[in-house]
C-alpha cells in the first residue's frame, strides 16, 4: 500500500532524529509491499522564523492530507527567557493538537531489560512494567478561557474547563485500550478539590455502570505520583486530564531508565500524530549525539496504530531492543563508547532490512 506521511521535524534535535525515522521508513519499504510518501513541513521555532506563525496553514493542510504525521520536537530557548514574547514555539504544538482535534495522547510505558540499571528505581520494581497513560490533550487548563492578566498586571489567571462529552470520549477510548490489555482502568483526578475532576469522576462512574467488565479504580493525582514511584507494576491503563497527564508521563518515562526512549501517539478527528515524549534538547542540537530511539519507536507506533502494519512495527521494536542489548546507543545511555545519532539510525535500519 501507499501511505502519505507528514514529516514535521520541528526544533532542536528534531531534524536529526527525524532523519533516522526516515531511514527506518526506507528500510520498511525495502521489506516490500509498502511505500511511504513523505512530505515535510515547518512547526515551532523554525516556523516562526520563516513565517511568523508556529503552526502555519501550509503545515495544517499538510497534516490533513497525511494518513499520519511524524513529529520531532518543539522548543527553542531564545523564546524561553522572554516572558513577554507574544509568540512561542509551543503554541505551534498546541495549535496543531487543537486544530487536528488530537484529543487523546497515548503514552505506552514499558521497561527494557538492558536499561534496568539506568532507572532511578530498584530493578525489581520496574522489571516488566507495562502500562499506558492516556492523556486528554485538547481540553483542561491548557486551553480554557479566560486566561490572562488583570489590568494592573498584578494578578494572572488560567481556566480549567471540561465538558462531559470531552471526558466521555476519552474514557471510552481508555476502556477500549483496557479491553485489549488487562482490563483495568485507573482514573487519576483531584476530585477532592477541583470541580472539573468531580465531573470526570461522575462521568466515569456512570460509564462504568454500563461497562462493568472493566475493573475501575480512582486515584488522586498526588497519590498517583507517589504510587508510580512506589509500585508502578500495579497500573494497566491510566486515564487523566491534560496537565496531570503531562506531569505524570514525564515521571513515568524516567522510571523506565530513559526519557529518550518513550514514543507517543496523539489520536484524533482528522489524522494522528506520532512523536517521542522528550523535548527539543537544544543543547545537543546539531551535534549528532541525541538519542533517536524514541523517534524510531514513535515510527513503530505509527505503523502499528495508524497503518495496522503490525509485523513491520514489531520488527522495528525488535531492532531497537537489539541495539540496546548490543550497546549501539547514544551517550545518554551508553556504558561504553557511545554511537552517534546517525550511527544508531543506520544500525537499526540495517537490522530491519538485512543486506
Ligand atoms: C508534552 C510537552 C508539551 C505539553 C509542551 C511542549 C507544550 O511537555 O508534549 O508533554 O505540555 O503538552
Ligand atoms: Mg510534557
Amino acid at each position: 500500500m501507499n501511505w502519505n506521511v507528514g514529516i514535521l521535524p520541528g526544533d532542536g534535535i528534531g531534524p536529526e532524529i527525524m532523519e533516522q525515522a526516515k531511514k527506518i521508513l526506507l528500510a520498511v519499504e525495502k521489506m516490500g509491499n509498502h511505500a511511504f510518501h513523505c512530505e515535510e513541513g515547518y512547526i515551532g521555532g523554525v516556523a516562526i522564523d520563516r513565517t511568523g506563525n508556529p503552526f502555519p496553514d501550509e503545515t495544517y493542510e499538510l497534516c490533513k492530507r497525511s494518513d499520519a504525521v511524524l513529529f520531532g520536537a518543539i522548543g527553542e530557548p531564545k523564546y524561553d527567557h522572554d516572558p513577554k514574547a507574544k509568540i512561542r514555539p509551543e503554541q505551534g504544538l498546541l495549535a496543531m493538537r487543537k486544530k487536528l482535534g488530537l484529543f487523546a495522547n497515548i503514552r505506552p510505558v514499558r521497561s527494557f531489560r538492558s536499561l534496568a540499571q539506568k532507572s532511578p528505581l530498584r530493578s525489581d520494581l520496574i522489571d516488566n512494567i507495562d502500562f499506558v497513560v492516556i492523556r486528554e490533550l485538547t481540553g483542561g487548563i491548557y486551553f480554557g478561557e479566560p486566561r490572562g492578566r488583570s489590568e494592573d498586571g498584578k494578578t494572572a489567571f488560567d481556566t480549567c474547563l471540561y465538558t462531559r462529552d470531552e471526558v466521555h470520549r476519552i474514557l471510552e477510548l481508555a476502556f477500549t485500550y483496557a479491553r485489549n490489555r488487562k482490563n483495568k482502568v485507573t482514573v487519576v483526578d483531584k476530585a477532592n478539590v477541583l470541580a472539573t475532576s468531580r465531573l470526570w469522576r461522575e462521568t466515569a462512574q456512570k460509564l462504568h455502570a454500563e461497562n462493568s467488565d472493566i475493573q475501575m479504580e480512582y486515584m488522586f493525582v498526588d497519590n498517583a505520583a507517589m504510587q508510580l514511584i512506589q509500585y508502578p507494576k500495579q497500573f494497566d491503563v491510566i486515564v487523566t486530564e491534560n496537565m496531570f497527564g503531562d506531569i505524570l508521563t514525564d515521571e513515568a518515562s524516567v522510571i523506565t531508565g530513559s526519557l529518550g526512549l518513550l514514543p507517543s501517539a496523539s489520536v484524533g478527528l482528522l489524522t494522528s500524530v506520532f512523536e517521542p515524549i522528550h523535548g527539543s534538547y537544544p543543547q545537543a542540537a546539531g551535534k549528532n549525539i541525541a538519542n533517536p530511539l524514541g523517534m524510531i519507536l514513535s515510527t513503530a507506533l505509527m505503523l502499528d496504530v495508524a497503518f495496522n502494519l503490525h509485523a513491520e512495527s514489531d520488527r522495528i521494536v525488535e531492532a531497537v531492543e537489539k541495539s540496546l542489548e548490543e550497546g549501539v546507543v547514544t551517550e545518554d545511555i551508553a556504558d561504553q563508547k557511545p554511537y552517534s545519532t546517525s550511527e544508531v539510525g543506520d544500525w537499526v535500519a540495517g537490522y530491519i532490512q538485512p543486506k
